[in-house]
């Protein structure tokens, strides 16, 4: 008979009740048993209703959650702070974890969930959906059997224009630099909504499927239009050896200015474009004429929980685990150590829109679109707003 794989969710609300609709929706075989819930602000979830209707337990604390119960998998999905501790905890009462991105905020927390993976012997995935996704995975095996040569560049733009509401979500942790008790969490474009395009750059330049690759320097300019701690606008030059990846994103340009992520990646022997065409698609051309449709990488959106769930029934391997993340993680935390306080945009280039309670700078817009497209950072090109960009080299404190 087919056993399912039990679960546990810690979260309920917020991106976790993202996961709660899928695994409620039962048009779908999911192979995965939800036997309970930790989230002491339950009620406040939009999945609270149906929580209850399935008499799912739902418990404040993992303690109380164990002293009851086992679970094979849990997913952590909350906010960042509380991860490193839910995450070992989870793994030292035998459940294997797939954790949502970023893995933590501070590296000495990374390094305590590795120890303590490798103590217990779980398994421990993040959530970074795109490297699940097959199309992904695909163009990586192709960036390292060679097929389009050495790489020169790599380039990310993402327009995710956010109002107050969101820098007011639960509990108002978004854009700190520390919550009040002292616990790190960094949380700024770059590190949260955005996030998964500049960990996608270090994942694809990795040199094996679960690697990710560590730059060796980046030139930075962060800013902040909004009343946050951290950053909600980023340009970046970084350098893996001698490929340049650049990456461009912002919350703080108007609500209609969404632009999808796009991805363009120039190599010796080719080029692929990854942009939203009505749906995603990413596609390879060799210098020799060859065309690949690699698809969309939001398809099978939730193959990371399925990759977890395979992991623990075949033993399938895991595409990112916490060591995969880490990059991303270094590069959020240099980059707060390079700019203790963040540059704030002079209050001429932007203004606050009270019907759509967002602050946006219109100038952002083109101003970083030429960026992009000329491959420099705002101060290169002479913009009034921008200030003098500060640059970070590796000293080889990786974990
Ligand atoms: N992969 C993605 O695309 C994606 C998208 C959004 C958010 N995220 C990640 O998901 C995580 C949560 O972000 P969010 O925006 O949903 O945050 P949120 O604050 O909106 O929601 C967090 C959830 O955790 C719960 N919570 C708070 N304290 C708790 C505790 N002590 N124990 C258990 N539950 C607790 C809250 O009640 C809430 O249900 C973050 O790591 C974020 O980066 C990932």
């Amino acid at each position: 008979m087919k056993q399912d794989v039990t679960l546990l969710m810690v979260g309920t609300g917020g991106y976790a009740s993202v996961y709660l609709k899928e695994l409620f929706d039962d048009s779908k075989d999911h192979g995965l048993r939800l036997v309970g819930a930790v989230d002491p602000y339950v009620a406040k979830s939009p999945c609270a209703e149906e929580i209850k209707k399935r008499n799912i337990p739902v418990y404040d604390t993992l303690e109380e959650f164990y002293a009851e119960h086992d679970a094979q998998m849990a997913i952590v999905s909350t906010p960042i702070y509380l991860h490193a501790e839910q995450v070992i905890t989870c793994m030292e009462h035998g459940s294997d974890v797939l954790c949502e991105k970023p893995l933590s905020a501070s590296p000495e927390d990374a390094a305590a969930m590795i120890e303590a993976q490798k103590r217990t012997g779980r398994k421990l995935s993040v959530g970074f959906q795109w490297s699940h996704s097959e199309t992904i995975l695909s163009l990586k095996k192709d960036l390292l059997a060679g097929k389009y040569g050495k790489i020169k560049r790599m380039r990310t733009i993402v327009y995710f224009p956010r109002d107050m509401a969101y820098y007011r979500r639960g509990g108002g942790w978004a854009g700190r630099r520390k919550m009040p008790g002292g616990e790190w969490l960094l949380d700024s474009v770059a590190c949260n909504a955005t996030a998964h395009y500049l960990h996608n750059m270090f994942f694809l330049m990795g040199e094996d499927i679960p690697l990710a690759a560590k730059p060796d320097s980046f030139t930075a300019e962060v800013y902040r239009i909004n009343p946050i701690e951290m950053f909600d606008t980023c340009a970046m030059r970084l350098m893996v050896g001698e490929t340049e990846l650049l990456y461009y994103a912002t919350h703080a340009v108007p609500m209609d200015a969404y632009r999808a992520p796009e991805l363009i990646i120039e190599g010796e022997k080719g080029e692929i474009v990854l942009r939203d065409e009505g749906g995603f698609k990413t596609t390879g051309r060799t210098h020799d004429g060859e065309c690949i449709e690699y698809g969309d990488p939001e398809h099978n959106y939730f193959r990371k929980m399925y990759c977890m769930r395979d992991a623990i029934l075949h033993g399938d391997p895991l595409p990112c685990v916490a060591q995969t993340a880490l990059p991303h993680l270094y590069c959020i935390w240099d980059l707060a150590e390079l700019f203790p306080e963040t540059p704030v945009i002079d209050q001429n280039f932007w203004t606050h829109d009270e019907d759509k309670d967002q602050n946006h700078c219109d100038c952002l817009v083109e101003d970083l679109e030429r960026c992009w497209r000329d491959g420099k950072l705002p101060w290169e090109e002479g913009f009034p707003w921008a200030q003098q960009p500060r640059t970070w080299v590796r000293d080889g404190k990786y974990i």
